[in-house]
């Protein structure tokens, strides 16, 4: 379980270096509390720079907090250093956006990276790297290199490189916004196996109320820095009790039904001299296109291929 109480945290501007006083440093998160148990796919939402990123990175202490406490099975963290704090984030797996591979290395090297640091021995390293590559789907692309990977197979990648540890945490920071609905359907997927069958907490950042309805047992929405609510997720897209979270809600209807959106988009667009297209449709499209890209180019045949068969979704 890991419980966060009364957590902040202040980015010092570059006015606070010359003049600290409390207006000159950044609030990110204010007086945070949540707690997340063992088993949980909990989500954390809200719009850009809500605190999402800076919320999950306290949890492994990639950013100290200012204040608060974080504690995990019950063992306060803020304090380590050291042999604890290496351990700690051993056992909490992290995934990214854009993938974070190192290209230089093959897909196998890159899973058995985490065991090389340790200095493994190299036949264990690479036989646990294959078995996560199994895991993952992806073991007939072990000699193969990012660059010659599409978006979800190098998502793939990190996915088996974060387990190698056997951590009892995967911190999933915006994992799946920049590919496809298809390879993010297959990448949730295997995410909710991940966490049935080896039993992963897993902590999903996303902007997308679709990826949370589709996997999170509960959610957390900050607004500002602020929790503004928490529970199921149900509940709390069904009853949102925050504007921040009907405000959420209302702009993904928006960016779900773009006709309905063009429509009354152009209606605005007219009265302010523009197209229906320039007022929705272009901006989103182009975006769309752009995450359909990926970080690296393109997709197989084979990427929406699911490893993990039988998820309950
Ligand atoms: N390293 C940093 N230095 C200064 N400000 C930061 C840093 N990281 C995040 N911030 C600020 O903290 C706020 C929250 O950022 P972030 O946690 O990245 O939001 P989100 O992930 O919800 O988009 C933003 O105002 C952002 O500019
Ligand atoms: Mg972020």
């Amino acid at each position: 379980m890991i419980q966060i109480e009364h957590l902040s945290k202040s980015f010092a501007s570059p006015a606070a270096r010359t003049h600290p006083s409390p207006e000159t440093g950044q609030h990110a998160l204010h007086d945070v509390s949540l707690t997340i148990e063992d088993g949980d796919i909990f989500g954390i939402i809200g719009s850009s720079g809500a605190g999402k990123s800076t919320l999950v990175r306290c949890i492994n202490l990639l950013e100290r907090p200012t204040s608060g406490h974080i504690s995990v099975d019950g063992r306060e963290i803020t304090g380590y250093k050291g042999r604890q704090l290496l351990q700690l984030r051993a056992s909490m797996g992290m995934i990214f956006q854009h993938f974070s591979l190192f290209q230089q290395r093959s897909v196998l090297r890159n899973v058995s990276f985490p065991l090389e640091i340790q200095r493994k021995p190299r036949r264990v390293c690479e036989s646990r790297a294959i078995e996560l590559l199994e895991l993952v789907g992806i073991a007939e692309k072990e000699q193969a290199y990012p660059s010659q990977l599409s978006g979800g197979q190098q998502q793939r990648v990190a996915i088996a490189r974060a387990l190698a540890n056997n951590p009892r945490v995967m911190l999933c920071d915006e994992a799946t916004s920049a590919l496809d609905t298809a390879t993010t359907a297959s990448i949730l997927e295997l995410l909710h196996s991940i966490n049935a069958e080896l039993g992963v907490t897993i902590i999903v950042i996303t902007h997308s109320l679709a990826v949370t309805e589709r996997i999170c047992n509960r959610i957390a929405v900050l607004d500002k820095g602020r929790l503004v609510e928490q529970g199921a997720t149900r509940e709390v897209l069904r009853n949102p009790q925050s504007q921040a979270t009907r405000e959420l809600i209302a702009a993904d209807r928006v960016a779900a039904f773009p006709a309905a959106a063009c429509e009354s988009a152009g209606k605005a667009g007219e009265r302010a001299g523009k197209t229906a297209d320039e007022a929705a449709g272009k901006d989103r499209g182009e975006a769309a296109t752009e995450g359909t890209r990926g970080a690296a180019g393109t997709r197989s045949p084979g990427d929406t291929g699911l490893a993990c068969k039988g998820a309950d979704l």
